[in-house]
């Protein structure tokens, strides 16, 4: 550096320096709370979720329109399956759970509302999705792969009913106690969501499949689809156990 030129001694930035408390009790930025841990490992769980979710969504999709456009009922009915039930009533379950992602800063009376709005279109597409292979196929729930859509299928249903009814929980508490409502719901859509995920694995098992996808990269979406439904259905578990657990001590 020239002798002539003397390093300025750092200005604080007025604005923040008028803001900031004569002494400050603020934790330093090098100090993990506990809490935070707790934070950071949720946050990465749905960041994880949020990425295989979109893997297995976007191979999906790609699979089905291998054979460009015009798309056949069994492309069809794949597409708007998992757009249905692995992309959107994943999300309206995160939403719902989740302290973390974009969701966060949003009161829970909001969070509740995109929650019924993103099940409703997914449970519409997934139930039309299914509709479509059902009209196609002459024999029925002959395979696993149909029989846990069937049971996706009724859950959704039963679950879209019974959300009503927890939507609804207070104005109708002299019909229907308000926790049964609740905890039905949780079980419901947890059912219809680990169902859905199951019927696609054997969905992915199916030799057109594999073919076009090889054995491996089967068994690594298989995997990836196992791992997001693990992740995304642990919160539901914990408030149904949390809530069942205040309904038997009070
Ligand atoms: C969450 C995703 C999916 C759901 C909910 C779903 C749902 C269904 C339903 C309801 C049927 C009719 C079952 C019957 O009437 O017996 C069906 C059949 C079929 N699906 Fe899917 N499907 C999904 C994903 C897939 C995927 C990813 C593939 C292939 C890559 C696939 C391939 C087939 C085939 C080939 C049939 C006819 C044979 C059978 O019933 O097993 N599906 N699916």
């Amino acid at each position: 550096m020239p002798p002539n030129i003397i390093d300025p001694p750092i200005q604080a930035d007025p604005e923040f320096a008028a803001a900031k408390p004569a002494i400050s009790h603020a934790i330093p930025d090098n100090v993990v709370e506990e809490n935070d841990n707790l934070k950071i490992f949720q946050s990465s769980l749905s960041l994880i979720a949020h990425i295989l979710i979109g893997v297995v969504t976007g191979i999906s999709i790609l699979f089905s329109l291998r054979n460009g456009l015009p798309i056949g009922a069994t492309p069809l009915h794949i597409i708007l399956c998992v757009i249905g039930y692995q992309l959107l009533m994943a999300q309206a379950i995160i939403i719902l759970s989740s302290e973390s992602g974009w969701s966060s800063r949003l009161k829970l009376v909001h969070k509740r509302r995109i929650h019924w709005i993103v099940q409703i279109v997914g449970s519409v597409l997934a139930i039309v999705g299914s509709f479509i292979k059902i009209l196609d196929k002459n024999i029925h729930w002959n395979t696993y792969h149909g029989q846990f859509a069937l049971v996706a299928m009724v859950f959704t249903a039963v679950s879209l009913v019974n959300g009503l009814t927890s939507l609804y929980a207070y104005e109708l508490r002299k019909f229907l106690p308000s926790n049964l409502s609740k905890l039905s719901h949780i079980c419901f859509g947890t059912v219809a969501f680990a169902a859905s995920s199951i019927s696609l694995c054997y969905g992915f098992d199916k030799s057109f499949f594999i073919n076009w996808a090889t054995l491996e990269f089967t068994y690594t979406i298989i995997a990836f689809t196992a791992a997001f439904t693990f992740i995304i259905i642990i919160n539901p578990f914990i408030t149904f156990y949390r809530k069942s657990r205040s309904i038997i001590t009070s």
